[in-house]
């Protein structure tokens, strides 16, 4: 025994000395995260998971054992200790969401941390400290109030004028007795809230606290203010606009529904704030500064209309200088009042109900409600990511269509706002206008807004010096801007676009050997950077901007290949949960402010068991789909109680097969699909949490569900009743077709797709259900050269087609905007967003099939490369793709795919992330026609070959950088 270990240990010793490698461990612990987040203030998760990386320049490097150190004050940690929480050395390489495990976390507590790995040599490296802090988490920790000013102003009831009220100001004074060790404010607001201390901005959070349904339930931030307050005198300076609490949301307006039918006071009349800022200073000793009568506010500053939808106007004549500062004079400033005083507020809540009238129609009713102050039940820590202003844009032309107007082309469309610099005399009134495209004369195309105004104004105060105006309370989705009003001409430097949205880290790269592919990436990415704010939205620009749920369910998977969006979609589920109906359906959207039509859909309401199971996938997130366990299974028990011997029904909203176009795939098909689709994924994640019974019990669900499918649905020769492509496509990528009649009905959708194709037609009839599917179903049927070729076609309707039309974030509709038709015509102006993320749906192909990375098991630790170039001759259009690089940086580090078809073979550069381990497949006549960096595989570290396998050669490959080569004469 004590031999054995002599001998390993001096075999570790030589195999050192030959690779002239110091003892020291080549793998090392990095990018800290706690919840997925870096460093976050005020969670509430009492047992928080904590998360790293490993990197190494090694192949096959790995972590065989860790220990984390939790502690109250960093120095202990130089010291090694954790007085909160020491692991221990554990054994083993888990380095995701490794759950806390030490002493109970109290609210404020602060926390550092740590984490030592040993590689596979068993050499320690220790991380560097990173730290979290405990929110607040009993409700006696409040000792603060909702506070308001008083609000004697008439509901608005009439539909033919907008009510924008202006921002609320509210400021306090406080004096820090002693030296200041610690201050930290917990905020929250009903409505949305910008905070100060002596005149700084408090964070870089835009919007907060976020949208919820906040009669239930909001958020709260909390942000270290120490370097703010200082001893002695100090103020505080607070915003507080409508938001979505009170300010216009959706097509309230247009439609006329909810509070009296004009569009806002969804959840209350007058928006509130609550605070509590916390000092604690050096000699042990606290106190607390709360939001209370003592606060005075107005109404009467600079910023005049503070509305999401309809815009920000800035009086800068109204600027109150120094009022979040020290001794400013606030006498003219009324008292706050506890928001509770503004009274109760009856109003009339329309929205429809889901009863049928005769005609078909589900009729609108209206029903009491208070719209005063109401505290919401829960007050939960922020969970997300904030939004932030991420990005500048400088714009690339101004053009003047008209005396006095000015048009600045941004050259990307985009959420966000307009920084503007001007110079002028007092009370100039510029106007700022947003719109995503132009007429054919250069005028703004703002018809497709409908109801959103989505314009702000700025009115100077005439500084020689100039002035610069960012709105605070507002955003819009353009790419254009028009300025009226502007004193003299403007320059370049007048406008700068701010780009806004839920800053979630940018997560993956995709170029290849087309540049209309490459575009189409690019317009993804900026869709979903266009609408993951605060909520995944449907769009930025009209008057809708909600979370939908089928465009999220369809769009989840590409979401998580293009950002790190764990810690939103973790926030945004709470909000799905939260909106379930009491039947147990998950609505259109959530948050579900108010009902149009039924308060569910075919396939949008599944979106409540396919978002937790994809972030479950792309993050090994099981907590995830313990938390949404209950509202999915009530949901799929009101699947099994609609549904009619074991098929989908005609049921709720039939959105269907939404904007497909010559071709309609009958509800209750669709129906069906999702019914097996839930039901299988919820077997799945039952078993993923331990839940063997179920796991069987949705299992054989499904099977059921699938038989009845193929009794009902497949026709002898293989064909389906329904004969549309997206039929076709579903029952394919949804596994409801095995062995012969899945290759027969892979043969039928690529004849269809084919055999649809004219001169200036892609042959393509999909919608947003169908299309998602429409690649996966011909890549894994045997069609990946038509899949390839119809990605990089340019007819209408095609991806390519729009990139042409010069698109710079995906459609709405294919022909959202057409040459010969411009926007008018057929395609309905009014739903015609040009930000709408569903049909960029295909991005989870170009990264899942042609980059081909895939993951085995749920969180890509067990990683699957599977490039897919199309053959060489595969397309008599466009040259068929040659090469791709591309990248993914999964929770466990970069994943790269960068592969080229060249006439002699098939190259790929393949980075596994350490601590992976991947299966690589790549095209190969045989093991001996495939090398590594020049090596045969034998030869190759890292490497090993298991099969062939229909004309790829599967390797398994440990972490690492490689270059494989296969020769594939042409
Ligand atoms: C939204 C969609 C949504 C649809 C429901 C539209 O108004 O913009 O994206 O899914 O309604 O059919």
């Amino acid at each position: 025994m004590v031999f054995s270990r002599f001998l390993q240990n001096s075999a570790v010793f030589v195999l050192l000395l030959m690779s002239g490698v110091a003892s020291a461990s080549e793998l090392r612990p990095v990018d800290l995260r706690c919840e997925y987040r870096k460093d976050p203030q005020g969670i509430d998760e009492v047992i928080p998971r904590l998360t790293w990386r490993v990197e190494s320049p090694e192949r096959g490097q790995k972590q065989t054992a860790s220990r984390i150190l939790v502690a109250s004050r960093a120095e202990m940690l130089k010291q090694d200790v954790g007085d909160l929480w020491d692991s221990g050395k554990v054994d083993g390489g888990q380095t995701v969401n490794v759950p806390y495990g030490g002493k109970a976390l109290e609210s404020r507590q602060v926390c550092f941390w740590k984490v030592c790995v040993w590689d596979a040599e068993g050499r320690p490296a220790w991380s560097d400290v990173a730290g979290w802090t405990m929110g607040l988490l009993q409700p006696g920790d409040w000792k603060a109030e909702y506070i308001s000013l008083r609000d004697e102003r008439p509901l608005h009831k009439d539909r033919k004028s907008l009510f924008l009220p202006p921002a609320g100001q509210y400021r306090r004074e406080f004096s820090a007795g002693k030296d200041v060790k610690r201050a930290t404010v917990y905020a929250s607001a009903l409505g949305i809230y910008e905070m100060s201390v002596n005149g700084q901005r408090v964070g870089d959070a835009r919007f907060t606290p976020g949208w919820t349904d906040y009669r239930r339930r909001a958020y709260y931030n909390t942000f270290d203010v120490t370097p703010l307050v200082k001893t002695g005198r100090n103020a505080i300076g607070v915003w507080v606009a409508d938001g979505w609490y009170s300010g216009y949301i959706g097509f309230g307006l247009q439609i006329g529904i909810g509070t009296e039918k004009v569009g806002r006071y969804t959840y209350g009349k007058t928006p509130a704030f609550l605070a509590q800022l916390e000092i604690e200073y050096t000699d042990g000793s606290r106190e607390t500064v709360v939001t209370d009568r003592s606060w005075k506010g107005t109404w009467d500053g600079p910023v005049r209309e503070a509305d999401l939808l309809m815009g920000e106007t800035y009086d800068a004549r109204r600027e109150m200088r120094g009022w979040a500062e020290k001794g400013f004079d606030d006498s003219a400033w009324e008292q706050a009042i506890p928001a509770g005083e503004n009274g109760s507020v009856p109003a009339t809540f329309y929205e429809t109900v889901n009863r049928l009238k005769p005609d078909g129609k589900n009729e609108v009713q209206g029903r009491p409600v208070d719209i005063g102050f109401k505290r919401p039940e829960k007050l939960e820590a922020f969970p997300g990511l904030p939004v932030r202003a991420v990005e500048e844009i400088i714009p690339v032309a101004i053009t003047s269509p008209a005396e006095g107007v000015f048009i600045y082309n941004l050259g990307q469309n985009f959420a966000g706002v307009v920084r503007l610099k001007v110079r002028g005399p007092a009370g100039t009134v510029v106007r700022i206008r947003h719109g995503e495209m132009l007429h054919p004369d250069g005028s703004l195309m703002v018809e497709n807004l409908r109801k959103a105004r989505a314009t702000d104004f700025y009115i100077l105060r005439g500084d020689p010096e100039g002035e610069v105006f960012l709105p605070r309370f507002t955003f819009h989705g353009f790419q254009y801007v028009e300025l009226t009003g502007f004193p003299g001409k403007p320059d370049k430097d007048a406008v700068t676009g701010i780009v806004l949205h839920s800053d979630t880290p940018l997560a993956s790269g995709f170029e290849c050997s087309d540049p209309v592919a490459n575009r189409l990436f690019q317009n993804i990415v900026w869709t979903q950077r266009a609408n993951f704010l605060d909520i995944p939205t449907d769009c930025p620009q009209r008057d809708e901007r909600f979370g939908w749920t089928g465009d999220a369910q369809v769009y989840v998977r590409s979401a998580t290949y293009n950002a790190d969006v764990a810690a939103f979609f973790t926030k945004w589920l709470r909000e799905l949960m939260e909106s379930q109906r009491d039947s147990g359906a998950f609505p259109g959207y959530a948050p579900f402010p108010f009902q149009i039509g039924w308060d569910f859909g075919t396939a949008w309401a599944d979106a409540g068991v396919i978002c937790p199971w994809t972030i479950w996938q792309a993050y090994d997130d099981t907590r995830i789909i313990e938390r949404c366990w209950p509202e999915m299974v009530k949901f799929l028990d009101w699947r099994r109680q609609t549904s009619r011997d074991d098929l989908g029904v005609v049921h709720g909203n039939a959105w269907g097969d939404w904007l497909s176009f010559g071709t309609t795939t009958p509800l209750d098909y669709v129906d069906t699909v999702y019914f097996a689709h839930s039901a299988r994924l919820m077997s799945e994640m039952a078993a993923a949490i331990g839940k063997t019974s179920e796991a069987a019990e949705y299992r054989a669900l499904f099977e059921r569900i699938r038989a009845a499918f193929l009794k009902k649905y497949v026709k002898p020769d293989g064909s389906l009743e329904v004969d549309t492509q997206t039929a076709y496509a579903l029952a394919i990528d949804m596994g409801l077709l095995s062995g012969a009649a899945r290759k027969k009905a892979g043969e039928i959708l690529a004849e269809k797709l084919r055999g649809g194709e004219t001169a200036d037609n892609s042959g393509m009839t999909t919608g947003f259900l169908g299309t998602r599917p429409l690649l996966p179903a011909l890549s894994s049927t045997g069609f990946h050269d038509l899949a390839v070729r119809h990605f990089q076609s340019r007819k209408y309707p095609s991806w390519g087609y729009e990139v042409e039309q010069g698109a710079t974030t995906i459609w709405e509709r294919w022909n959202s905007y057409t040459k010969e038709n411009g926007f008018g015509g057929k395609q309905n102006t009014g739903m015609n967003s040009f930000a709408h993320y569903s049909f960029g749906a295909v991005c989870d192909w170009m990264l899942g099939t042609l980059a081909g990375i895939e993951s085995a098991e749920p969180g890509y630790e067990k990683i699957v490369l599977h490039p897919s170039p199309p053959s060489l001759d595969g397309n008599p259009a466009n040259p068929p793709i040659s090469w791709v690089k591309a990248h993914y940086d999964s929770i466990h580090g970069r994943i790269t795919s960068n592969w080229k078809r060249t006439d002699e073979g098939f190259e790929l550069e393949a980075g596994i992330p350490a601590n992976t381990t991947a299966t690589v497949s790549l095209p190969a006549k045989s093991r001996e026609d495939v090398t590594e960096s020049g090596k045969p595989l034998a030869e190759a570290p890292g490497v090993r070959f298991l099969r062939m396998e229909e004309g790829r050669a599967l390797l398994a490959v440990e972490s690492g950088t490689y270059r494989f080569f296969s020769k594939l004469p042409r």
